[in-house]
């Protein structure tokens, strides 16, 4: 048998732990992990001068726009940007234009982004008003619905929890997460209607508004209704102590629930606003050092499950609205977030190992993605090669991603990837795209 090729010199990130190691690719799976001696032979050999190689990043929370947000980034740009950033899985969020919320608009999006993408990616639908049709679009291939609490997005009213319910009651049946925007939508709309009739239009309005309690009721309140259910909650980029604690709560009471935080959430506090603006605004909002402590508590104490770079490109003109109100909220993140882990990891901050674990084994556990998350034969050959010492400054203006900014530009990073291989294919080289669009390819969540 000749393999594709065959990378000598890696130091790979296995169960076992860091192995020098030879990895022979065939087929657009990892054929066989050893001594070099005993790879077979390749058309192809690279010599990775001892460099880490670890599982592809798996970011399960990346809004990638394209169709007519396109203005804002592609799937061409989004998936560079992934691919730049060792990302090689992501799952796509549907608040669209038009919303992904039927198999017509997930069928559009998937023949869109077959013939663009650089990485694979999986998608999100927003429930649909006639809960016949999440079948379809399980179908059709959606790796799990998202609820968006803040507003309404999707046809499922999210101020009637009988309807929420029966929403929580299809998708246990068809064994799909719900990834959930945790932020009550009747308390957000009686502040914001309240500060703007004080004419309040400020950043801080904002942070009054988004305030901790928000977060809170909206987990609340989900999480009393699906105890009901027993549907596979995942709440998405938790920022609060409270809303984490009863994350862990109904963990402890074995509901089905899992969460995610965002590198934003736990890297930066509200007082960065004062030097970068609105420009880092997000929904949910930075929020303070105690809620930042909690949330690191979280991750080290493994209530929290993963980590997503919630990827929000907007363009600058987008997030230089005058009142806060029409500002757009959100930051690019699929170029950060790896280094920026990998920086906390050296920092001692956490461990590889928990590092590894937040950002590849766990969301292709949550996501059902049996083929990816970890270096083993037969997986996947999803991988980012990574010069793990090798310090680099932040430099927004060189993204891929069309979003040229981030509340981390500038910020001294370390742990750079290096190559990225999708599907056994190069894809970034030195921080070069070397693949042709189209050659990630669509995932659909495994059935169990
Ligand atoms: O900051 C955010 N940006 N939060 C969201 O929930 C939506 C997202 C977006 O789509 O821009
Ligand atoms: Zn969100
Ligand atoms: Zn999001």
């Amino acid at each position: 048998m000749i393999a594709d090729f065959v990378l000598n010199n890696a130091k790979a990130y296995l169960k076992q732990g860091i192995v020098d190691c030879s990895i022979a690719v065939e087929d657009g799976k990892i054929f066989k992990i050893g001594k070099e001696t005993h790879m077979s032979k390749a058309e192809e050999k690279t010599d990775l001068h001892n460099l880490l190689v670890l599982p592809g990043v798996i970011d399960s929370h990346v809004h990638l726009r394209d169709e007519e947000k396109a203005y804002k980034e592609t799937f061409l740009t989004g998936t560079a940007a992934a691919a730049a950033g060792g990302v090689t899985t992501v799952l796509d969020m549907p608040n669209n234009t038009p919303v992904t919320m039927s198999a017509q608009t997930l069928r559009n999006r998937l023949q869109l982004a077959k013939r663009l993408v650089l990485v694979n990616v999986g998608f999100y639908s927003e429930f649909p008003k006639n809960l016949n049709e999440p079948k379809e679009i399980v179908a059709e291939g959606a790796v799990g619905f998202k609820l968006f609490m803040a507003e309404q997005v999707g046809g499922l009213n999210i101020d009637d929890d009988e309807a929420l319910k029966e929403a929580f009651k299809k998708t246990a049946e068809l064994n799909v997460p719900v990834a959930v925007h945790a932020e009550d939508h009747r308390l957000l709309k009686k502040a914001i209607e309240k500060l703007k009739l004080a004419k309040r239009h400020d950043l801080t309005a904002f942070l009054k508004a988004h305030n901790e309690n928000v977060e809170y009721a909206a987990v609340k309140r989900l999480l009393d209704i699906n105890a009901q259910v027993g549907n596979h909650l995942h709440f998405c980029h938790l920022s609060t102590e409270k809303g984490l604690d009863a994350v862990a709560e109904a963990k402890k009471a074995d509901q089905k629930v899992t969460c995610e935080v965002t590198p934003h959430h736990l890297l930066l506090t509200k007082e960065a606003y004062e030097s970068l603006g609105v420009k880092a605004v997000t929904m949910p909002p930075l929020r303070s050092r105690e809620n930042v402590e909690a949330l690191w508590r979280g991750v080290t104490e493994e209530t929290v499950d993963l980590i997503g770079s919630d990827h929000a490109p907007h363009t600058l003109e987008e997030k230089d609205a005058n009142s806060i109100w029409d500002v757009k909220v959100g930051v690019p993140g699929l170029e950060t977030t790896l280094p920026l882990m990998l920086t906390m990891v050296h920092k001692k901050r956490l461990s590889l190992d928990r590092a590894v674990q937040l950002l590849t084994e766990k969301p292709a556990e949550i996501f059902n993605l049996n083929d990816r998350g970890c270096l083993e034969q037969g997986k996947n050959a999803d991988f980012v090669v990574v010069d793990f010492n090798q310090r680099f400054k932040i430099d927004a203006s060189k993204f891929q991603s069309k979003a040229k900014f981030s509340p981390f530009n500038g910020w001294e990073a370390q742990g750079k990837p290096v190559k990225t291989f999708v599907n056994g294919q190069l894809v970034m080289d030195e921080q070069r795209i070397v693949a042709k669009p189209g050659s990630g390819s669509v995932v659909r969540r495994a059935q169990t």
